[in-house]
């Protein structure tokens, strides 16, 4: 089959399942669960409140065969430059040992040498808080993982700072003492400006005993030496590591600090285990395909183009954040490999929040919006704390918001409601309209035993693994992100323009901020 077969097939199933509602689909068929469910061990992936069924899942799982998904996959495990708009290789997965890395980059020793200082670190209990420097790929990564994993932070205190903003170092180092403050310069190229502005900062502030007290995680050694940190407290990696696959190189150096070294290797442990599933089990079974073409399915045949990812985790209220960068700065793009505009609609917008938060906030629009907004809900069976109670509660709601998502509430259920609670028939038709939930919408829950170091891992790598699918049916490189150096670029012209007055050469609005800036900023 040709992909464009497949894609009319897809097409197909989607015109016929579209206006039937989820309520009718559950109720013709009552194994809908045990066919739209799939597990590895004790992570569960439930599809079957997705306006699909089988036969359209089969279609998509063609779809992925036929434009060569196993191929692709198969060519990035084998460290072929699938990168290619930037000629190279894609092979994340060798820094937890699911690929191999190409020979002569020594990932074990520099794995063993930035866990060693990890270790160092914690046992020498000189420092208090450390800080880590860097932003998108070099901050998201082990910023998400540190809150996720904070019953298993026994070491320094974790802090990141990302954002050029002064507020954000001042904040930060508001009440830390930098005698006891180790900070982390992380940079893959070590020359992003809001880094290297922050780390300058970071230097002043710590004063004549900088070198001593600053480590560097980047691929530019050079950088790193010029910048003034001793090449002992220097790790580096790869150019075959994205920036927003790196949070496990030495970019999770912060958080190795924080979990200590054999957590840190349970995480990639966990990534591992997920890179062996993705590498072996058959595209049916593949929970990354399969995640990947729940979300072609959503955004190329139902048209939806956001997806909101909320974990029922308060651990993980960075994880939508952190996905937003793999997600968005991955299939961002409208061009494919060969050089053509894409003919489908690629990436999505991902957000998000932790739940139960997120239903006092914005779920109503979710629930009763004019717009179908596919969501992904996270949940874990198990609390780390010993207090089912509290749990129970949160899993409710997980369960509850899907369950009212899917089926909604009629008008003859409300009225029958209203009516058992008294309401008058005045009452009854006059709210019932307003209190109405049609239902019918979609999502996918995703759950596991408990949030640990593997789990998280085995999660991350999930993610990974479905926006490399994603990237591989829309025909775009999933790894570079060209789209981000324009902005870069003119932000460099616009820099002496508004901290030294040159004179502005811009556009008439540019011009116009640049003097209102001005005006606002003279004394008053
Ligand atoms: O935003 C663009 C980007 O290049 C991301 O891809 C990357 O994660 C981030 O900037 C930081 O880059 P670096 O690690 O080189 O400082």
């Amino acid at each position: 089959m040709t992909p464009e077969t497949t894609w009319a097939e897809v097409h197909q199933h989607a015109a016929r399942l579209k206006s039937r509602h989820l309520r009718d689909l559950f109720a013709e068929d009552p194994t809908r669960f045990d066919s739209l469910h799939w597990r590895l061990d004790d992570l569960l992936i439930d599809a079957s409140k997705e306006k699909l069924d089988t036969s359209a899942l089969a279609a998509l799982i063609d779809l992925a065969r036929a434009v060569g998904v196993e191929v692709r996959r198969d060519a990035m495990f084998a460290g072929e430059a699938i990168n290619e708009t930037e000629g190279r290789a894609v092979l994340h997965m060798a820094l937890r040992g699911g690929a191999d890395a190409p020979s002569g980059d020594d990932v074990a020793g520099t794995l063993d040498r930035f866990l060693a200082f990890a270790e160092q670190i914690r046992a020498e209990g000189q420092i208090t808080d450390v800080i880590n420097i860097g932003i998108g790929g070099s901050d998201l990564g082990p910023a998400m993982a540190a809150r996720a994993l904070a019953p298993d932070c026994d070491g320094p205190s974790l802090h990141y700072v990302s954002n050029v903003d002064g507020a954000h170092m001042a904040d930060t180092v508001a009440r830390l003492d930098p005698a006891r403050t180790l900070v982390i310069v992380a940079s893959k190229t070590f020359t992003t400006l809001e880094t290297m502005a922050n780390a300058q900062l970071a230097k002043d502030w710590m004063g004549p005993n900088a070198g001593a007290q600053m480590a560097a995680v980047s691929t530019n050694l050079e950088g790193c030496a010029a910048f003034g940190i001793p090449e002992s407290r220097v790790f580096g990696f790869w150019d075959w590591v994205g920036g927003r696959y790196s949070m496990w190189s030495s970019i999770g150096l912060s958080l190795a600090i924080g979990i200590g070294a054999t957590r840190f290797r349970e995480l990639l442990a966990g990534a591992a285990n997920m890179d062996q599933h993705f590498r072996s089990a058959p595209l049916a079974e593949n929970l990354p395909v399969l995640l990947a073409v729940i979300g072609i399915w959503r955004r190329n045949a139902m048209g939806c183009p956001t997806v909101a990812l909320i974990s029922y985790d308060q651990r993980l209220d960075r994880l939508a954040a952190y996905v937003q960068q793999l997600d968005m700065e991955s299939n961002g793009k409208q061009i494919r490999l060969d050089g053509t505009n894409v003919k489908t609609a690629t990436g999505p917008v991902i957000w998000g929040e932790a739940g139960t938060n997120a239903q006092h906030s914005f779920f109503q629009l979710i629930h009763q919006g004019t717009d179908v907004i596919p969501v992904d809900f996270v949940a874990a069976a198990q609390p780390r704390e010993a207090d089912p109670e509290h749990h129970a509660l949160l899993l409710a709601n997980c369960l509850a918001q899907s369950q009212a998502l899917a089926f909604g509430r009629t008008a003859e259920e409300v009225a029958q409601d209203m009516g058992a609670a008294g309401a008058t028939p005045e009452e009854v038709a006059r709210l019932t309209p307003h209190r109405t939930f049609p239902g019918d919408r979609p999502s996918t829950t995703i759950l596991h035993r408990q949030l640990d170091p593997f789990s998280l891992g085995r999660l991350i790598a999930l993610f990974e693994h479905k926006v490399f699918v994603q990237g591989a049916i829309w025909g775009v490189n999933s790894y570079d992100q060209w789209g981000v150096e324009l902005g870069k670029s003119l932000a460099k012209s616009l820099i002496p323009v508004l901290r030294d007055g040159k004179s502005a050469e811009a556009d008439r609005s540019t011009n116009g901020l640049v003097a209102t800036i001005r005006e606002l900023s003279r004394p008053s």
